[in-house]
């Protein structure tokens, strides 16, 4: 094994092939790859899928590497492909969105009447001054208010910056300065657990340090009381009093749709750049592909949060220039009870699911009783994003969930790559529990070495991204420079995902997790993936997370923490794990210490921060906890910790 690559440790031999009946009627058949072979050609023929008020010039204008410009010359408007040609091709009566609330009630709204929401919001955008071009924030729950704002911004060319509204007060006000937001778009507050939460005062508390803001825009969703600032206008004034009637005008394929914030290494966040042509593109092909999205008969449900990529992309830009019919929850998985998804699953013939690996195994812990209670017939295509899945997760994924019949596409991407990039195709690929597969087509993706030479099949290395693709990120708001240093200067000329991949005997790519998360044992580096895969494949686990320690002998020494399934209470069970993983993936990986907790330290979006366990492992004070999602969960770990001894 050599010493610039990653240990390949973890042999999976399980295999899927798609049921004959799948492949028979998926959109995407296996000839698409040779066919995309010429990848300029194969994205113009993807471009044609929208519609165009002037045709571009070049497919791609790479001369100003790593600026990307795609389909140059180009002008559309996204919102008219998301809403007004369906309507004008006679699907305005097709249900876009069933809105489901969590007190269970549901609202379903048609495409036609979406859009003139649309339309509506978009002249009352103009009323307030907002123009192409300037910026819009939108701090909003899950709520269908907030697709619109989105597509209204879309419509009259200004870029919205979605903030996740579980984000603090000065989150948002960080990312409306760096953006200079002119109008932020928010809610009264939202539903949580049966209970409405305040979402003003976090916007009145940011808005008082960011002069740039000119209005609030309000919508009232729980009803509860608000105090009034001299900024804020109602919705329920302002936009239902506009008129439906709105002139859409057609946006070079270039200009900016949206800013995204992301966190980086440094404690200031990136705000990731999409415009509008390659991006719409590549969502709407991907949404098409992958999910096989049959627009006259599926139900899909995609339960990511709109302030991440993946509700920008596949819940509000892919699915809706393809004409999706969608079911958008704002509520929890546990409330009133925790088979709440499953009822709704149900209760709306869902027949895809788009969910991450931090929920699949919430639910392998509640057990398969919840699931099991409902009706899951409907469902047809299982996916899943946001951190590589284990296979243990994936084959529980499959069987409770999908009834053993409904393909898996693990899809891997990023904020920066806008969309699906590494994916089964769900009719063409037999799919391996826990690896992204391949590459789709029009994409090319590779793993190299420390020298940037691309890795043999059977050996690991960094993921790298070696042709421009058309949704990729156009730059850093404000910050071209960091642009170049962080994504395009590790290796030369190619793209950088800062993440650790490795190839199987096949070719088969298997996401081994953020380089920084790779630990180095003894001089061989192994992947905390895999180390946590082996730990969750003992029946006594639910979920697990590894983090390398430095320790004086071996350079770094791993440190599990594992949260185990109800009832599997064990005096014996951190020697039984560490045989275990051994078993599984040889000595060299057994855990030098293993923790057993009640939960591990998430981000909002499910991603185990794995900085803080290190704390934690190396009996440092706490970093900066502020993104956690619960920050008591730190304490309980610490006191866990002090508590135990090490079993070495
Ligand atoms: C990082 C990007 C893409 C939308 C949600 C996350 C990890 C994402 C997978 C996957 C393994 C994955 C990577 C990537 N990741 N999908 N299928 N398998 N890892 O977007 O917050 O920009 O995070 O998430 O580490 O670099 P993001």
């Amino acid at each position: 094994m050599s010493e610039d690559t990653l240990a390949n440790l973890l042999i999976e031999d399980r295999s899927f092939e798609p049921s004959p009946a799948f492949a028979k009627q998926a959109n995407a058949k296996p000839d698409v790859y040779s066919l995309a072979e010429d990848r300029l050609a194969f994205w113009a023929e993807q471009a044609a899928r929208l519609t165009w008020d002037a045709p571009w010039s070049e497919v791609l204008d790479w001369s100003g590497a790593p600026f990307a410009r795609w389909f140059t010359d180009g002008r559309l408007n996204v919102s008219v492909n998301c809403l007004d040609r369906h309507v004008d091709a006679g699907h305005g009566h097709q249900t876009a969105i069933i809105f489901e609330r969590e007190d269970g009630s549901s609202e379903e709204i048609s495409y036609a009447d979406l859009k003139d929401r649309v339309c509506r919001a978009a002249n009352a955008l103009t009323g307030l001054g907002v123009g192409a071009g300037d910026r819009v924030a939108i701090y909003l729950p899950m709520i269908p208010e907030a697709v619109v704002a989105m597509l209204a911004c879309a419509r009259i060319g200004a870029p919205h910056s979605v903030v996740f509204a579980g984000f603090s007060a000065e989150a948002l006000r960080s990312r409306i300065d760096d953006a200079e937001a002119k109008l932020v778009i928010t809610a009264d507050g939202q539903f949580r657990r049966g209970d409405s939460m305040a979402l003003k005062p976090a916007v009145d508390e940011a808005v008082a340090g960011a002069p740039t803001v000119e209005h609030v825009l309000v919508v009232r969703n729980t009803g509860q009381e608000v105090t009034a600032t001299d900024k804020d206008v109602w919705w329920e004034d302002v936009v239902a009093a506009a008129s439906a009637e709105h002139t859409p005008e057609a946006f070079d394929s270039e200009h900016p749709l949206f800013i995204l914030y992301t966190s980086g290494t440094t404690g200031k966040p990136k705000g990731i750049l999409h415009t509008t042509g390659g991006y719409l593109t590549q969502a709407a092909y991907t949404h098409w592909a992958v999910f096989d999205l049959k627009p006259d008969h599926d139900v899909y449900w995609c339960t990511a949060d709109i302030g991440w990529v993946t509700g920008h992309s596949y819940i509000v830009y892919g699915p809706l220039a393809n004409r999706a019919t969608q079911v958008i929850y704002e509520g929890t998985p546990d409330t009133p009870h925790k088979g709440r998804w499953w009822d709704i699953v149900q209760k709306h013939r869902v027949t895809t699911l788009y969910t991450a690996p931090t929920a699949i195994r919430t639910f392998m812990k509640w057990g398969d009783d919840w699931p099991n209670q409902f009706d899951l017939s409907s469902l047809r295509l299982l996916g899943s994003v946001g951190e590589p899945i284990n296979p243990e997760a994936w084959m529980w994924y499959r069987e409770v969930i999908g009834g053993g019949h409904c393909p898996i596409v693990d899809t891997w991407w990023q904020t920066e790559t806008g969309a699906i990039m590494i994916s089964p195709l769900p009719g063409v690929t037999a799919t391996k529990p826990g690896s992204a597969m391949r590459a789709l087509p029009g994409i090319s993706a590779t793993v190299v070495d420390d020298h940037a030479r691309p890795v043999a099949d059977g050996e690991g290395g960094y993921l790298v991204l070696d042709q421009p693709w058309p949704s990729m990120l156009r730059g850093i708001w404000g910050d071209d420079e960091r642009y170049v240093t962080t994504y395009w200067s590790r290796f030369p000329d190619v793209y950088f995902a800062g993440d650790g991949a490795k190839l199987d005997d096949d070719g088969a790519i298997w996401l081994l997790g953020r380089v920084d998360d790779v630990m180095n044992v003894s001089g061989h580096r192994i992947s905390t993936t895999e180390v946590e895969s082996a730990l969750v494949s003992h029946p006594a686990v639910a979920e697990a997370a590894v983090v390398g320690a430095s320790d004086q002998t071996t350079g770094q020494g791993i440190v599990a923490f594992v949260i185990l399934r109800g009832g599997a209470e064990d005096e014996d069970i951190a020697s039984k794990l560490r045989a275990h993983v051994a078993k599984e993936i040889g000595p060299i990986a057994k855990p030098r210490q293993i923790m057993v907790v009640n939960e591990l330290p998430k981000t909002r979006s499910g991603k185990i921060m794995r900085r803080l366990l290190r704390d934690v492992a190396e009996q440092r004070d706490l970093g900066d906890v502020t993104t956690l999602a619960d920050p008591t969960v730190m304490n309980l770990i610490g006191e866990g910790l002090a508590a135990s001894k090490s079993d070495d």
